[in-house]
């Protein structure tokens, strides 16, 4: 590989005390900077004396939108201070003025030269954080929807029901102008509403016919259930951990998504009338996640089919939901589902579990 700094010239500078073995010198002239070759690693472009002042402040923006982080240098024998002020306010790295020596202009093009590496090395670092944290929001995005896919998983819903709650939960939230980082959040912890079913006897939870009062009391506890997974407490791997000379870097702080899982875990069985379970909250005693979520696990339930029951068309989900909106859903999530109704037609369309090709596009 060339090591070689990589110099972009324009103007006639005579470069001869650059020696060969550091500089690859490209020369351009004014009027050609688009033809320079936009692939070439350049470190720094040195705007030579000669070049008219006009062309300037054109130069520096052509260069910049061409290489992000290219150092620039501007040579001037004299220059105003408003000219200079613009010349630095458009990019420009450096600006030297009047008759300088060799080794003078050597060593700041050397100077720009490492001004121009650490940059690069700041924009390589930025982008591996950002990748970083890429790969972090999509492992997290995984676990999560596989963690409620296990839930699922013994009962009759689908993997899918789970990520189709998980959208309708965030159209009703942008639809209630949520801030993003809210919509963003429930749509990654809606999935595990039900997570909780993981700790309820298969004999109850896929029981055929009507659960009795006794079993339907050891099925609501799927909630309480779930904020035993969900909650924010010590996991108790510190031991462990000292035990392999590790050190625990995270875990210990509390997880704003897991709080919100465990907080939709608890309370998304509420009815805005106070008649639900497991605490029987009313109204906005209940929180707004819990509230959104009720109504699209609601929804979904009645637009898919189940082994009791056929998968009902659109017109009928929302007559039956109608009839219980004013007890069982808070009014405002409820007009803002109704409002939504053809994007929810879509998604269960899209989305739905026999898995057929798409024939509508989510708006
Ligand atoms: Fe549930
Ligand atoms: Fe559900």
């Amino acid at each position: 590989m060339n090591n070689k700094t990589q110099i972009l010239m324009i103007g006639n500078l005579d470069t001869a005390f650059l020696s060969n073995e550091k500089y690859d010198i490209f020369r351009v002239a004014e009027d050609a900077v688009e033809t320079v070759d936009i692939n070439r690693d350049y470190e720094i472009a040195i705007i030579g004396f000669d070049v008219d002042e006009s062309d300037i402040f054109s130069l520096l923006r052509k260069i910049r939108n061409c290489f992000d982080d290219i150092a620039m240098i501007v040579l001037r024998d004299s220059i105003g201070d408003i000219l200079a002020d613009e010349i630095m306010s458009l990019g420009g790295t450096d600006l030297v003025v009047g008759v300088v020596g060799d080794k003078v202009l050597e060593c700041r093009i050397n100077n720009m030269v490492k001004f121009a590496q650490l940059l690069q090395r700041n924009n390589c670092l930025v982008n591996e954080i950002e990748r970083r944290g890429q790969e972090f929001d999509d492992a997290q995005l995984d676990i999560i929807i596989r963690l409620g896919k296990a839930a699922e998983y013994r009962d009759e819903e689908s993997g899918k029901h789970i990520l189709r709650v998980g959208c309708y939960s965030r159209h009703i939230a942008e639809k209630l102008g949520m801030e993003a980082e809210f919509s963003d959040m429930l749509f990654l912890a809606a999935p595990l509403h039900d997570i909780g079913k993981i700790g309820v006897p298969d004999k109850i939870l896929l029981k055929p016919g009507k659960l009795d009062e006794q079993e339907f009391e050891i099925m609501q506890r799927h909630c309480n259930i779930g904020v035993e997974i969900l909650k924010h407490e010590p996991l108790g791997l510190e031991p462990f951990l000292k035990w392999q000379n590790k050190r625990l870097s995270s875990g210990m702080s509390k997880n704003p998504l897991l709080e919100m899982a465990s907080q939709i875990a608890l309370s998304h069985h509420e009815k805005w009338n106070g008649s639900g379970y497991p605490q029987g909250l009313k109204g906005t005693e209940i929180p707004l996640a819990g509230r959104i979520v009720a109504l699209a696990d609601v929804y979904d339930a009645l637009r898919s089919e189940r082994p009791y029951k056929p998968a009902f068309d659109e017109e009928k989900c929302l007559t039956i939901m109608r009839d219980h909106s004013p007890g069982h859903f808070d009014p405002m999530v409820f007009d803002a589902f109704e409002s939504l109704i053809d994007v929810f037609d879509s998604i269960s369309r899209l989305f739905g579990d026999s898995g057929k090709a798409v024939d509508q596009v989510v708006a």
